[in-house]
């Protein structure tokens, strides 16, 4: 059996929170993307999930041509390998479901045609842009999902460089109704200051709809066990309203 004690624990984990009850979005089927590597991992991360106060999980492999040509049945499949697992290994959380998270890319246009979209909580399709650079067509394909009927959560807005708070293409997506959702390390600066500050911006305006811890791996479980002892971020869980719970 694979161990996992890369990490000399600085901090012990705080339940901070049970303030959202659900994570609705993290990488933890094995081998199916740039998260967790082996069952022996996600379950520690579960465990993890379980000791900062999450109690509800969703899992979101990526779904990303051609890096991660992800097929819906497989991974259904999967997940319910991980999940006895999971049972298994005793985890105390509730695996509530698997859904995808979505990039909008050349390979949606495809997926657009033929859904077949695995669903958070079977309602919501998650989605997430390129991390570099704006892709064309990527709004109309968002709208072009709305029209279908299906309600859309776009992943971490905080992370995309060229989505400027103060712009207008962000009001723009959040006047069609996208609901946002950050990911929780991004309150502590996990992906650097800039997205840290485009997160507390975000509250600020009230365009948070839902946070997710985004965990691929037992790097970002260590950092979750960080930043539970964060009180700021404790503060704004309690601060804010997020539709986690309805999940
Ligand atoms: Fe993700």
């Amino acid at each position: 059996m694979i161990m996992f004690n890369f990490f000399r624990r600085k901090y012990t984990p705080r339940p901070i929170f049970e303030a959202l009850g659900t994570d609705m979005h993290c990488h933890l089927v094995p081998q199916v993307d740039d998260g967790s590597k082996c069952f022996e991992e996600s379950v520690e991360c579960l465990k993890t999930l379980k000791a900062v106060g999450f109690n509800k999980v969703y899992i979101t492999p990526h779904f990303q041509h051609p890096r991660f040509d992800n097929d819906e049945e497989d991974i259904r499949r999967r997940y319910q390998e991980m999940k006895l697992r999971a049972v298994e290994a005793a985890v105390d959380i509730e695996m509530a479901g698997v859904a995808g998270e979505y990039r909008i890319d050349s390979g949606f246009k495809n997926r657009l045609e033929n859904p077949r979209f695995l669903q958070v909580a079977g309602k919501y399709v998650l989605v997430e842009f390129s991390l570099h650079q704006q892709m064309m067509g990527c709004d109309e394909m968002i709208f072009d999902l709305q029209m279908k009927g299906y309600d859309i959560i776009l992943a971490h807005p905080e992370r995309y460089p060229y989505l400027n708070v103060l712009g207008s293409r962000m009001e723009q997506l959040k006047n069609q109704g996208v609901f946002f959702q950050i990911n929780a390390l991004s309150l502590g600066g996990f992906y650097g200051e800039e997205p840290k500050r485009r997160a507390y911006q975000m509250l600020e305006r009230g365009w948070v709809e839902f946070m997710g811890t985004d965990t691929h791996n037992t790097m970002y479980a260590q950092a979750l066990v960080d930043l539970s002892n964060d009180r700021k971020v404790e503060k704004i869980l309690n601060k804010y309203e997020f539709l986690n719970k309805t999940l």
